[in-house]
């Protein structure tokens, strides 16, 4: 008997309908079903089109997961403090403990005040303009690159000037980093004790990072650093070595790890649609010229000037663009964890410790609200009324980085249209001609397949 069909007769990947009328998703005894592990996009879109409201739950390993849809299921959803996001994500992300985002994040959501962000521009910029310094003409590496410039910009805000431009440390804790995070899949926390490669990279990471950031701390400890970096705040709290490093490295994922990977899909969109890489680069252009910038060495120092309302309200198209790639490349699933008690959602029963996914797919390729919603077009995101679009999330848990993130980009797009002619290739130095393979991550947001680069001309100096 071939696999598949034993698996079928064994009812290890059957579904049958519960007595709230939700779909059960059975699955194999402490795992669940594979397709959850194997590619959960392709499990979400099965069993939300099997289902008559797009409501199926599932056992993963040994939590009951219920996936809910609908407006009235995302207002409890978003709305319920015992619904915790705290440790919503571990069980997706396979991160050992239970809260996989420490409080210690909270740090970070002063970032979302306008005066601080102007506080904080003249010390990413100059870091963005080196990493963005790329030649005369050439090829370089547009996933490696574009990826490091949030992730750069979260070591900073973390750390600050205990690691100011000591750019090897910078760059260590970058691909530590990428290797941790290389390692958030579910199946990490199945037989954990099991020997395999990926527990000895997240051990390996954990002691690089763990290396750089006591010794930022200690220095931190006998020098003050500024008010709003997140290892300043920690010292002032008086928190331990091993949470210091946590709740360092849990802020450092949640600047750059998504954005990271984002900004490398808005280039390749840009890329791929003239229309609109036009509409970005006279938006650049004209920027520029009333703003009095000019083309020089210092390009950095002349846009440190720059207020950071003053970005926030230009550039439009690149807002338009970031969150029409946020929907397009969102992951699969926002999650959280009943740590309350009971709480009714429809007919349903959310019972203490059980966990709740919310579909992206369920609104973002939504037909009625995104009409052909593969397609990018970002004009579609003007006026978006926030209740259809959750890229940058809502309710008790927004993301306080949103501005940050559309400003970086806004800088990241005028340091690289100004400077340079970029076009993007494939490995062998040929254009793409279609958008790059995607399999969608159940947590986070997934990488193009393919290695990308781009070809570039310095512009000349007028
Ligand atoms: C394009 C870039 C970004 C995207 C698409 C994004 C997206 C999101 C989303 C969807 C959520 C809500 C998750 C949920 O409800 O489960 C969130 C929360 C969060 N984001 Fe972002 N984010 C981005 C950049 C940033 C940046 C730059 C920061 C740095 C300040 C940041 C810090 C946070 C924090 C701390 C939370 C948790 C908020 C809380 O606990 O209430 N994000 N982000």
């Amino acid at each position: 008997m071939h696999i598949f069909q034993l698996i079928k007769f064994m009812k290890l990947y059957a579904s049958s309908i519960d007595t709230d009328g939700v779909l059960n998703i059975s699955g194999f005894p402490l795992i669940g079903p594979l397709g959850i592990y194997l590619n959960p996009h392709k499990f979400f879109k099965k069993w939300s089109s099997k289902s008559s409201d797009g409501w199926f739950r599932f056992k993963m390993q040994k939590h009951l997961v219920h996936v809910v849809a609908g407006e009235e299921s995302r207002k409890i959803f978003f709305g319920t403090r015992d619904f915790s996001m705290q440790s919503g994500y571990g069980l997706g992300l396979g991160i050992w403990g239970d809260n996989f985002v420490p409080a210690s994040v909270n740090h970070l959501k002063p970032l979302a005040r306008i005066d601080l962000i102007d506080e904080l521009l003249p010390l990413i910029i100059p870091d963005l303009e080196r990493r963005l310094d790329w030649g005369v003409k050439g090829k370089v590496n547009a996933v490696h690159i574009l990826r490091e410039l949030p992730m750069a910009m979260g070591v900073k805000l973390s750390l600050g000037d205990s690691i100011g431009g000591n750019h090897a440390d910078i760059d260590s804790i970058i691909h530590n980093i990428y290797r941790l995070t290389n390692t958030f899949r579910p199946t990490a926390k199945i037989m954990p004790w099991f020997p395999r490669l990926s527990s000895i990279h997240r051990i390996w990471a954990g002691y690089g990072l763990y290396r750089i950031i006591t010794a930022a701390r200690t220095k931190r400890i006998t020098q003050a650093g500024t008010h709003f970096e997140v290892l300043q705040n920690l010292v002032d709290d008086k928190a331990s070595v091993g949470d210091c490093v946590n709740a360092i490295v849990a802020s450092i994922v949640a600047i750059g790890h998504n954005f990271s990977n984002l900004i490398v899909w808005l280039y390749i969109h840009l890329d791929q649609d003239p229309v609109w890489k036009s509409k970005v680069l006279s938006e650049v252009h004209s920027f520029i010229q009333d703003h009095g910038i000019a083309r020089s060495s210092n390009i950095g120092e002349q846009l440190c000037k720059i207020t950071a309302t003053d970005w926030l309200g230009s550039l439009r198209s690149i807002d338009l663009c970031l969150e029409e790639a946020a929907r397009l490349h969102g992951v699969v699933a926002l999650a959280r964890r009943n740590i309350g008690g009971p709480v009714g959602i429809g007919d349903s029963i959310i019972d203490t410790g059980d966990y709740v996914f919310v579909s992206l797919d369920d609104v973002h390729f939504n037909k009625h609200t995104y009409p052909e919603p593969s397609d990018f077009d970002p004009k579609r995101m003007e006026g978006s009324s926030t209740a259809n679009f959750l890229g940058f999330g809502k309710g008790l848990h927004p993301c306080p980085g949103q501005k940050l993130a559309k400003i970086i980009s806004k800088i990241v797009a005028t340091l690289i249209f100004y400077k340079y002619e970029v076009k993007m290739v494939d490995k062998r130095g040929k254009r793409l001609h279609k958008l790059p393979v995607e399999t969608k991550l159940l947590h986070t947001v997934a990488l193009p397949k393919d290695k990308l680069f781009f070809s570039f001309q310095k512009r000349p100096t007028p």
